[in-house]
């Protein structure tokens, strides 16, 4: 019988065996008898297996939609990036890894190959790596990217766009979500550039998990700084993967506008209405996660820019017309703002002054720009779908029929925004889609699945052929 010295395998074959000794809590003599015993096990077929099959236990296969890529950040955490490994293939995902060069002074690719099951990923440049998988089909064959740990370095790079190694150009390339586990000491977290960084990031659509709060690497330092831990970063994964909305919309440019619009009367005040924006950013929002190029012309409201979305602010009606026609030409418009239909024709250009005992200024009022009605009615550059809102009191079907027909729109989403329904500023919707086919009843629901209903419908409509 042959007989086998650990100590002469070559050295990549033994650090491998360290490892996987390590995670199971063997010594390495033993592992190297488990997995003999396991291969005499194995039915011959099995046994023909490669090495890096044997490596691996089998996870289940992938269902689509679920391949992840892993960027390890040069960061003292990258340690616990061997664990999330582990907790990600435990969760039945396709894992690809790419390790920084700073990541490499942490954790050696030869580590986290063998817990990955494959070759990681290093180098921009490798001919070797370019040939067989390339780093644009990284970016490409990935469902969700996460960083962890997530360098104040790597932030920076990231929220500035750049691309000078393998896994900035990964991440800059592509249209995966991309969630981000930060890790750094608690002042740099907190500093005010890494705070930007973050935020910037955020703003284009990256989530986030962590970082948590609590002891540093650094003896003395405490404070929020610390990578989530696997579980709760595999967790993340596990909700963004579920929550991904098929790209029913890529290739496609939509317009929203939101919001009320704010018409001065003088320099200090202004008339409104009680628009919040909810439905109208939800729908931008929606069309965004579908995979549309989205633009979001907001009037004034007290909600942050939905991820993912080109948001132009802008106060007047006057503004928004202008905002909408530099955003032509679009495939689909819907205009959920709820436009003053008139602006103050005599404003005031200084604030105007009370003269005690003096009659009430009055004020003249303007006919403002139909929006909708001027995109819908255009020759040049109409958009294939124009898609109003009619926000209503009374007479809710009826008037929105009207609206459809007076304003050469293709669909018009009518609501009830008498006070008691509580829709204006509310978190819920009931509306009715009404269509040259006829009209449609939604049941009350959130104004996010308002928009994701509606989002489909457009994307139904766009797949049949114009
Ligand atoms: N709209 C617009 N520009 C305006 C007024 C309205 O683009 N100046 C759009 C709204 O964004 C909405 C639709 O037209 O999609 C209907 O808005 P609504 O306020 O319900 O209708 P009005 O045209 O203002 O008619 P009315 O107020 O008499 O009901």
């Amino acid at each position: 019988m042959a007989s086998l010295t650990v100590r002469r395998l070559d050295e990549g074959l033994k650090k491998a065996l360290r490892l996987r000794a390590a995670r199971s809590g063997r010594s390495v003599e033993d592992e190297v008898r488990t997995i003999l015993r396991s291969a005499v096990a194995e039915s011959p077929r099995d046994a023909r297996t490669s090495a890096r099959e044997q490596r691996t236990p089998p996870s289940p296969p992938p269902t689509p939609s679920r391949r992840v890529l892993l960027v390890i950040g040069g960061g003292i955490a990258a340690y616990k990036s061997l664990d999330l490994i582990r907790r990600l293939k435990e969760r039945g995902l396709a894992l690809r890894c790419i390790l920084t060069r700073a990541a490499t002074h942490f954790v050696t690719p030869l580590a986290a190959g063998a817990l990955v099951g494959e070759r990681v990923f290093t180098d921009l440049f490798d001919p070797a790596h370019e040939f067989d998988v390339g780093h644009i089909r990284l970016a490409r064959e990935t469902d969700l990217a996460v960083v962890a740990p997530a360098t104040a370095d790597l932030l920076a790079k990231l929220a500035g766009g750049h691309a000078d190694d393998l896994a900035t150009a990964v991440l800059l390339a592509t249209e995966a979500k991309i969630l981000l586990a930060p890790a750094m000491n608690p002042r740099m977290w907190a500093h005010r550039a890494t705070q930007r960084n973050l935020a910037r990031l955020l703003a284009d659509g990256a989530a986030l998990v962590g970082p948590n709060e609590g002891e540093m690497a650094e003896a003395g330092e405490r404070g929020p700084g610390r990578m989530a831990e696997p579980v709760e970063i595999a967790d993340a994964v596990m909700r963004l993967l579920a929550e991904r909305v098929a790209p029913v919309l890529a290739n496609t440019r939509v317009l929203v506008t939101s919001g009320p619009t704010h018409e001065p009367i003088d320099p200090v005040r202004y008339i409104a209405n009680r628009s919040s924006g909810k439905q109208g950013h939800a729908i931008a929002h929606a069309a965004a996660r579908a995979g549309a190029d989205v633009i979001l012309v907001s009037g004034p409201v007290n909600l942050p820019d939905p991820p993912g979305v080109t948001t132009v602010h802008v106060e007047t009606a006057r503004d928004m017309l202008r905002a909408v026609e530099r955003a032509l030409p679009v495939d689909v418009a819907i205009f959920a703002a709820a436009v003053a239909d008139w602006r103050v024709d005599n404003a005031g250009r200084q604030k105007m002054k009370k003269i005690p005992g003096g009659e009430a200024p009055t004020l003249a009022l303007k006919e403002n720009p139909d929006i909708l009605a001027s995109v819908a009615r255009r020759t040049a550059q109409r958009p294939r779908l124009v898609i109003g809102f009619a926000a209503e009191t009374e007479n809710i079907t009826a008037n929105a029929r009207a609206k459809l027909a007076r304003k050469g729109c293709d669909w018009i989403v009518a609501n009830d925004v008498s006070p008691h329904t509580g829709v204006m500023g509310g978190d819920r919707n009931r509306v009715s889609l009404v269509t040259a086919d006829g009209v449609e009843a939604w049941p009350l629901q959130s104004k996010e699945e308002v928009a994701a209903k509606l989002i489909a419908r457009i994307a139904d409509t766009l797949a049949v052929p114009a």
